[in-house]
C-alpha cells in the first residue's frame, strides 16, 4: 500500500516508516519539522534501504494536503503529526487544540474527497484519565486534566462520528502507553528539545552527564515501591503495531491499546537501566508532579486477539536501545 505518514520525521513516526518499508509498503511523509529534523528522513531511508517521498509542510494547511493527495494514489493515512508536551499544552492551549484538531479534520476531509478509506490515528493512554488499571478499551474515558489529552479524546470522537456517517471509512485508533527505546541501529530515536519532560530521555541524559541527577516525582503512591508505575513499550514494537493495525483494518472504528500489559515503577526502570548499561543513574526523591497518576498500564489482550500483535521487547532492551541512541548522538 502507499501510506501517507504525517509526522513521519518524529520519534514514533520515523520508526513506523521503517517498519512500513520493511513490510513492503511505500511511504510518503508530511512533516513541518517543528519537533524533528530532516536528517531523520535520510536515516529512515538508510535503515530500510528504500526511497521515501518527503513533503516539508504543515498538515493544517488544507491546500498543501490537497496537493499531496493529488500527487499520490494514497491507500491509507497514519496521522502522527501533533504537538505532544502535556505541560506546554496548559500554557498554549490554543496552539494545541488548533494544531491537533485542525490537522485531523483536514486529513479526514481529504480522505473522504479522494476515497482514501484507511485512517490510523495516534491516540494516547492519557485519554483514560485516572481509571482503574489495567486500562481496557471499553472503559469510560475520564477527563485528562490537560489540553493535550483533551485533543486526543476529541479527535477520537471526531473520527468515530465521521466513520459512523461514512461506512467505508475505516479507522484504527491506537492508544499508546509510554513509548521508549530506539531503533537497534542507533540511527533514530527520541531527541527532545531542551530539558526532557519524560522519564527515559531524562535518565539517558543523567547517565551521559548532561543532567546532574534524576528527580523522582514522589515515592508515596500506592504502588510496589511508592513511585509511579507505567507501561513502557519499545518504540519498534509500537511501530510494528501500526503495520498490524493497517493490515487488519476493516470498516468502522477500532480502538486498540498498544502497550505491554506490564507495569514498571520509576525505580524499577532506573535499576533496569543501570543493569542493562552498567552505568550509574544518580537520583533524588522530590514531590509528586501535579497531574500525575499512580499507575497506568494496559490490558493488551484486544490487540493480540484481533491484530495478532504483542510487544516482544523487554525493559532491558528498551534501556539498552535508548542508551545506544543517546551515546550515538552528538549533542
Ligand atoms: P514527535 O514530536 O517526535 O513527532 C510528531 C511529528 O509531527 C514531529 O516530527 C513534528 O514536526 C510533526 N508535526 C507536528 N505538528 C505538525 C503539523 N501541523 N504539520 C506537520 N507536521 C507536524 O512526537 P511522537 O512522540 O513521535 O508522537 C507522535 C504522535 O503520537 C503524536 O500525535 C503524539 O501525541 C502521539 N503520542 C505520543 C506519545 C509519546 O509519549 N511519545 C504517547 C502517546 C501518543
Ligand atoms: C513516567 C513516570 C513520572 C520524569 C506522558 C504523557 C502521556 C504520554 C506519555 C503522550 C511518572 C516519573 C518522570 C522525571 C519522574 N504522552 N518521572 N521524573 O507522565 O506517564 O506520560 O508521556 O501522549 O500523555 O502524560 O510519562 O515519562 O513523563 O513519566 O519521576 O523526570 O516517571 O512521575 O511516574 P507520563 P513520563
Amino acid at each position: 500500500m502507499n501510506i501517507l505518514v504525517t509526522g513521519g520525521a518524529g520519534y514514533i513516526g520515523s520508526h513506523t516508516c521503517v517498519a512500513l518499508l520493511e513490510a513492503g509498503h511505500s511511504v510518503s511523509i508530511a512533516d513541518n519539522l517543528c519537533n524533528s529534523k530532516r536528517e531523520t528522513v535520510d536515516k529512515v531511508k538508510l535503515i530500510a534501504n528504500k526511497e521515501v517521498t518527503f513533503y516539508e509542510m504543515d498538515v493544517t494547511n488544507a491546500e498543501a494536503v490537497d496537493v499531496v493527495f493529488q500527487n499520490h494514489k494514497i491507500d491509507g493515512v497514519i496521522h502522527f503529526a501533533g504537538l505532544k508536551a502535556v505541560g506546554e499544552s496548559v500554557e498554549l492551549p490554543l496552539d494545541y487544540y488548533y494544531n491537533n484538531i485542525v490537522s485531523t479534520l483536514i486529513l479526514a476531509k481529504a480522505c473522504l474527497k479522494y476515497s482514501v478509506n484507511k485512517f490510523v490515528f495516534s491516540s494516547s493512554a492519557t485519554v483514560y484519565g485516572d481509571n482503574t488499571v489495567p486500562f481496557v478499551e471499553t472503559l469510560n474515558l475520564l477527563p485528562t486534566t490537560n489540553p493535550y489529552g483533551e485533543t486526543k479524546a476529541m479527535c477520537e470522537r471526531i473520527l468515530t462520528d465521521i466513520a459512523k456517517a461514512n461506512p467505508s471509512f475505516s479507522v484504527s485508533i491506537l492508544r499508546y502507553f509510554n513509548p521508549v527505546g530506539a531503533h537497534e541501529s542507533g540511527f533514530i530515536g527520541e531527541a527532545p528539545n531542551g530539558i526532557p519532560n519524560n522519564l527515559m530521555p531524562y535518565v539517558t541524559q543523567v547517565a551521559k552527564g548532561k543532567l546532574k541527577r534524576l528527580r523522582v516525582f514522589g515515592n508515596d503512591y500506592p504502588t510496589v515501591d511508592g513511585t509511579g508505575v507505567r507501561d513502557y513499550i519499545h518504540v519498534v514494537d509500537l511501530a510494528e503495531g501500526h503495520v498490524a493495525a493497517l493490515d487488519h483494518l476493516t470498516e468502522g472504528v477500532h480502538i486498540y491499546n498498544l502497550g505491554t500489559g506490564q507495569g514498571t515503577s520509576v525505580l524499577e526502570l532506573v535499576n533496569a537501566f543501570e543493569t542493562a548499561n552498567d552505568i550509574n543513574v544518580p537520583y533524588e526523591i522530590v514531590d509528586r508532579r501535579p497531574g500525575d497518576i499512580a499507575s497506568c498500564y494496559a490490558d493488551a489482550s484486544k490487540a493480540k486477539r484481533e491484530l495478532g500483535w504483542t510487544a516482544k521487547r523487554d525493559i532491558i532492551a528498551m534501556c539498552r536501545d535508548s542508551w545506544r541512541f543517546e551515546t550515538n548522538s552528538k549533542e
